[in-house]
């Protein structure tokens, strides 16, 4: 049996309001069995918290992602780490910068990236972090910041080798998307014969990025099948054998926390 793993998605998003109960079947039979669901802001990182309870496959992530930042305010702070403390809560984030879109300021991404690192450090549990646009700046802060003991994981990758062994020098393991599967991402999947095996990690972003065959539609857990056959593909191995070694990579970045809930 092959066991995959959705390390990034956003089931406590509004477009999966309908039909969740439906996605997560179409999941499991899809062979994923478990999924890190990343909080966003302050809501969505308490909904984030409330589905890893209500669904044992689903472990949180708690965060504020860089579009929220000039949001925070008052005890939001206080809040993010009381839920970061909880026994389902796997990693902190998504945190990092996006000045791709710069939906809040430059100055408010970089504050409450470098508050959430200080969180997972106080809490010990890896950083999932978003950059866009924002490599260097990303890199720099990473390198001034103490890191927690399993350091964390560069969601949805889009830089180049170079970036890429900087993350992994720090000891950051990287996950790659549905952006693997498009026709012309030639330098993402030469990525693939770059990165450690034992450092890789796949992910949907659901609703976000949907795979090739699914593009301009909703994405979801299932689909990160597809990036797994992608990849597989690219590196010219066994589907089961690459799953397993992605399945460990998961966990001990994780925790042993996954296990039981597979
Ligand atoms: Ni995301």
């Amino acid at each position: 049996m092959i066991v995959l793993i959705d390390t990034h998605a956003h089931l406590d998003f509004p477009k999966f309001k309908n039909d969740l109960d439906k996605v997560l079947g179409r999941a499991r039979q899809a062979g994923v069995e478990a999924i890190i669901n990343a909080g966003a802001d302050q809501r969505s990182s308490k909904n984030s918290v409330a589905l890893s309870r209500k669904y044992p496959q689903v472990g949180a992530s708690v965060g504020i992602h860089p579009h929220s930042a000039a949001e925070v305010g008052g005890s939001w702070m206080d809040e993010l780490a009381s839920l970061a403390g909880s026994d389902t809560v796997l990693a902190v984030g998504e945190m990092g910068l996006d000045y791709y879109r710069n939906l809040s300021p430059r100055e408010d991404q970089e504050k409450v990236f470098r508050e959430q690192l200080r969180l997972a450090c106080r809490v010990d549990k890896p950083a999932i972090i978003h950059s866009r646009d924002a490599h260097e700046e990303t890199l720099r802060i990473l390198k001034e910041e103490e890191l927690p003991s399993r350091v964390g994981v560069m969601h949805c990758f889009s830089g180049d080798r170079r970036l890429a062994g900087d993350f992994l020098d720090l000891g950051f393991y990287i996950s790659l998307a549905g952006p693997l599967t498009y026709p012309k991402s030639h330098a993402l999947r030469d990525l693939l014969h770059y990165i450690p095996e034992d450092r890789l990690l796949f992910e949907t972003d659901a609703p976000y990025l949907s795979p090739q065959a699914y593009r301009g539609k909703r994405n979801e857990p299932a689909y990160v099948k597809l990036v797994y056959e992608r990849a597989a593909l690219t590196l010219g191995q066994d589907l089961e054998k690459l799953a397993e070694q992605v399945y460990i990579n998961a966990v001990r970045l994780f925790s042993d926390q996954l296990v039981d809930r597979i």
